[in-house]
């Protein structure tokens, strides 16, 4: 069993949550992630490492409620323990030899992009930070990703925070006013992830993104996170997660990520009609 020895909500959707794991956070390094389950019955779910503090002995971990899966470990309180964490899994990111780098983040991807802007800071690189959300509500992390970005650039979808549009068109107005950028690294989405790339294409910047493909095992054994990149298979669990996003099939990674939708919306329900008792 692991321990969560503190928990916080950034917003109605999302949570951070530590863990006591010392041998994890011994080894852990920035970009590797974890699979949890959250009891012994439960699905393995992958979260990237947040922040990891080996004298402490904890590793944290930042999640937006998806499914049944994070809805059920949400609800584990601080103090409580889930069934087991594997970990540090995946190739840790490689930023050597950057000086100048932007990081796009947007829905999910918000989590990840903070500890990758954190090493990014930590390396020295000067590192813009451009990050969307759908409303001003749903903003988090804002203060600790100014705090390791040069400047950072709230999009909204609604233009709550008198900021309106994607993350996309930010970073459009920063190459197009001449910005140059060693690396571009985007999280999320895979829509948004293909359209940063395309836009930094036409710019010739190198672009990282993290694929976080649907995965089981995340050992390389199950095959669930087969992508293709620059015409060769990989797999994001021990090939990634972060590949170069100019040589990755997005349209093939868009359509096994849809694989699982019908189960995930039955065991969706599943989940809910347990908390009411089956009424409705
Ligand atoms: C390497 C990696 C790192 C990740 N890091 C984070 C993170 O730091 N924070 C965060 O909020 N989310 C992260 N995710 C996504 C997270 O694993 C999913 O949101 C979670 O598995 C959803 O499970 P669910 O049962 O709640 O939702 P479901 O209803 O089962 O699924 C909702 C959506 O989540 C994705 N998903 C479902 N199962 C898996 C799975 N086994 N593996 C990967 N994706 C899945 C699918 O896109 C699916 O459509 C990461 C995924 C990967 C692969
Ligand atoms: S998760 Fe099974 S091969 Fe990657």
């Amino acid at each position: 069993m692991y321990t969560i020895v503190a928990k916080r909500e950034l917003n109605a959707a999302t949570v951070m949550m530590e863990f006591e794991a010392p041998l994890i956070a011994r080894a852990a390094r920035p970009g590797q992630f974890v699979v949890l389950r959250v009891d012994e019955r439960g699905e393995r779910v992958p979260f990237t490492i947040a922040g990891y503090d080996s004298g402490a002995g904890s590793v944290t971990i930042i999640f937006q409620i998806a499914g049944h899966t994070t809805r059920k470990l949400a609800q584990v309180p601080q103090g409580g323990a889930v069934a087991d964490i594997v970990g540090p899994l995946g190739l840790a990111s490689e930023f050597g030899g950057l000086r100048r780098a932007a990081v796009i983040g947007g829905g999910l991807g918000i989590a990840i992009a903070y500890p990758q802007a954190r090493a990014l800071h930590e390396l020295g690189v000067e590192t813009d930070v451009i990050v969307g959300f759908r409303t001003r509500e749903l903003a988090i992390l804002c203060e600790e990703l100014e705090a390791v970005s040069s400047e950072l650039t709230v999009m909204t979808d609604d233009g709550s925070n008198g900021n309106r549009g994607f993350v996309t068109a930010a970073l459009e107005r920063k190459l197009a006013a001449g910005e140059r950028y060693d690396a571009v690294v985007a999280i999320g989405p895979l829509p948004m992830m293909k359209a940063v790339c395309d836009l930094t294409r036409g710019y010739g910047v190198r672009t990282i993104v993290s694929m976080n493909s649907v995965m089981i095992d995340g050992t390389g054994m199950c095959g669930c996170c087969r992508l293709t990149v620059g015409g060769e298979r990989k797999f994001a669990c021990v090939d990634g997660p972060d590949f170069d996003g100019h040589l990755v099939d997005f349209d093939e990674a868009m359509a096994r990520s849809r694989m699982f939708r019908e189960e995930e919306r039955i065991s969706a329900q599943a989940h809910e009609c347990n908390l009411t008792g089956g009424a409705r």
